[in-house]
């Protein structure tokens, strides 16, 4: 069996300041904590990108540190608040092409990671190169694929979400669909929601922040909220999958089980 934790939307700061009056810092230092207490056997961190808030160097040393307490490998792309050239530079083994993409086997599941960031935009997109190297990396695989991007290609309902999706999505839809069997689920953040639905016969399943969230704007207008950090563990075994959505702060215990 293959496990996965699905992190996203870090917005590191690197200099102790604290969007929303939340610690990015103090939130992936009690992450990584949590993955070495309870989750040191699972295969990869998978993080979807927004590591940054700004895009300072300051902010890309500080994910360094921290994932270098991490027990488990992290495998990283990036989203709109971060800079392409800033994190290649550090997380050079982090990138094909040129772009914040990356292919890794692992026992059981082939694990994707797609660079959707659009400079100077909040929304995502795919070009040409990305598309080929998605294209070629598909046609060599041999196991399931979990394919997981910043930006979710599918939307939400939700207008002020829905505006800033990845953009192209149908060309990606096209290169998607001959490989169609082989592919498990897409893994995205960048909503800062918890999410689950279908694409184009492909499961997609939408990670919350684990600093601020947005709040249910279906028929109203969405709110960043201070609601609950998460993160999921997912489990692969033998084609099939589960997601466990985990909330990083369990709470008190009121009663251990007997098994
Ligand atoms: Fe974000």
């Amino acid at each position: 069996m293959a496990v996965l934790l699905h992190v996203t939307d870090l917005h590191l700061t690197g200099d102790g300041s604290q969007p929303y009056g939340l610690c990015p810092r103090e939130r992936l230092e009690r992450f990584v904590a949590r993955v070495n207490d309870e989750f040191a056997y699972a295969d990869a961190v998978v993080c979807t990108g927004d590591l940054t808030h700004a895009a300072q160097p300051a902010s890309y040393d500080e994910l360094q540190a921290c994932i270098a307490r991490s027990s488990v490998p992290w495998q990283i792309t990036i989203g709109n608040h971060d800079s392409r050239p800033m994190f290649l530079e550090r997380f050079a083994a982090h990138g094909q092409g040129g772009f914040a993409q990356s292919y890794l086997k692992l026992a059981g599941v082939d694990l994707c990671l797609l660079d959707t960031h659009l400079e100077d935009s909040s929304g995502g997109t795919i070009c040409e190169a990305r598309l080929a190297w998605l294209n070629e990396r598909l046609a060599d695989a041999t196991q399931p694929v979990a394919l997981f991007m910043h930006h979710h290609p599918s939307p939400l309902g939700i207008r002020a979400v829905d505006a800033i999706a990845l953009q192209r999505a149908d060309e990606l839809a096209a290169v998607l669909a001959p490989h169609r069997h082989r592919l498990l689920f897409i893994g995205h953040g960048h909503t800062h929601r918890t999410s689950f639905g279908q694409w184009q016969g492909i499961p997609v399943i939408g990670q919350r922040s684990l600093v601020h969230q947005a709040s249910l704007g279906l028929r109203r207008s969405v709110r960043l909220v201070t609601g609950t950090p998460a993160f999921s563990v997912i489990e692969i075994d033998a084609g099939a999958f589960r997601v466990h959505h985990e909330d990083l702060d369990l709470g008190p215990v009121l009663e251990r089980a007997a098994h």
